[in-house]
């Protein structure tokens, strides 16, 4: 019998930080090694052409995604890693929900408005469509079960429209795919931790798994740790989820108590969770500067990839093609 399928991308936009790694990545080396599910991870670089990055950045950042995604724990062996264009039938099946996708469905879309005002300069049609595309990627696979952190539950749940759209027009053919989350679908930033850690908001805001120790511990020092306005401080929740991801059970409560009692030291509270995070990327960066002194290895890995893949993006177009009355 055939696994339930899964499916997951992420944005080749350089170093992946915390907040991916807790609110996904972390839970797709899960999935995989649970071996209950086919999985599909795609490094989505048409998706990051919307950006306003340069083609050598994006290639380089492309990269190193990958090898981040390998050196953290996704095998080959038993996952599908593969970049978004090298299997181009998602941008066929994309133009297709076009034109089953209502215009106003997309307005509603809050990634769209957030990313607007970070790039007034380029709002082009493609951060517009950007969700169809991402429903392309899941159903191209007949993804059923999508990990991803809380800020792309709406994009799945467009998805799952979609697929309604999709199916009424035509045929009842594709699944209605489901968002998986974490315990942590959202980590927020250092600076502003109101807002989700994203490398959007800049370097300050966000913990790399990159970072050398030194570098994580100077952010935290100047992570925000203040209330707003009396209430409960969301900075110190924030690294208190850290720390219950990272350090020992026993070191987060030890922390979470001393908060409740009025006597929690911030400055020593910051250099724990520095500590913690640091030490628990050690092997990482190690792993991840061998892969990437060998960018051959990393892209034939790709390739394979790619080509898996494939085998399945193509009877899917075939079938979405002829249901649709096109070829
Ligand atoms: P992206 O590249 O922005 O993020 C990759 C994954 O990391 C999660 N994430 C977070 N989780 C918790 N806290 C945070 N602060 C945080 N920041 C990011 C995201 O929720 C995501 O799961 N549109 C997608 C990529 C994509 C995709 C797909 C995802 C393209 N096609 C198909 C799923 C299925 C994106 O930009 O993710």
């Amino acid at each position: 019998m055939s696994k339930p399928v899964v499916f997951s991308g992420i944005q080749p936009s350089g170093n992946l930080h915390v907040g991916n790694y807790l609110g996904a990545v972390k839970h797709w080396i899960e999935l995989q090694d649970s071996d209950k599910y086919d999985c599909y991870f795609c490094i989505v670089d048409y998706h990051s052409l919307t950006g306003n990055r340069g083609a050598d950045e994006r290639r380089e950042q492309t990269l190193t995604t990958a090898a981040e995604l390998l050196a953290l724990g996704i095998d080959p062996n038993k996952s599908t890693l593969f970049i978004q264009s090298h299997v181009p039938e998602c941008t066929e099946l994309a133009w297709i929900f076009n034109t089953v996708t209502p215009v106003v469905e997309l307005e509603r879309m809050t990634q769209f408005k957030d990313k607007s005002k970070q790039q007034t300069k380029n709002i082009n049609a493609g951060l517009f469509t950007y969700p169809v595309l991402q429903a392309a990627d899941i159903l191209l696979y007949h993804g059923e079960l999508v990990p991803v952190g809380a800020d792309q539950v709406q994009h799945i749940e467009l998805t799952r429209n979609i697929t309604r759209w999709f199916n009424k027009r035509y045929t009842e053919y594709f699944l209605e795919p489901k968002p998986l989350l974490t315990e942590a679908p959202k980590v927020m930033s250092l600076l502003e931790p109101d807002k989700k850690m994203s490398k959007s908001l800049g370097e300050g805001h966000v913990i790399e798994l990159a970072d050398e120790p030194k570098v994580i511990e100077n952010k935290l020092k100047k992570a925000v740790t203040a209330t707003t306005g009396g209430g409960k401080a969301p900075g110190v929740d924030n690294l208190l989820l850290l720390l219950e991801h990272f350090a020992d059970g026993d070191v987060c409560q030890q922390f979470v108590k001393a908060e409740k009692a009025g006597k929690i030291s911030y400055s020593e509270l910051k250099g724990v969770v520095a500590e913690a995070v640091a030490s628990s990327f050690a092997d990482f960066r190690e792993r991840r500067a061998h892969l990437l002194s060998d960018p051959a290895v990393l892209k034939a890995q790709l390739s394979d990839g790619a080509k898996k893949a494939r085998v399945v993006a193509e009877k899917t177009m075939k079938e979405a093609r002829e249901l649709a009355g096109i070829k």
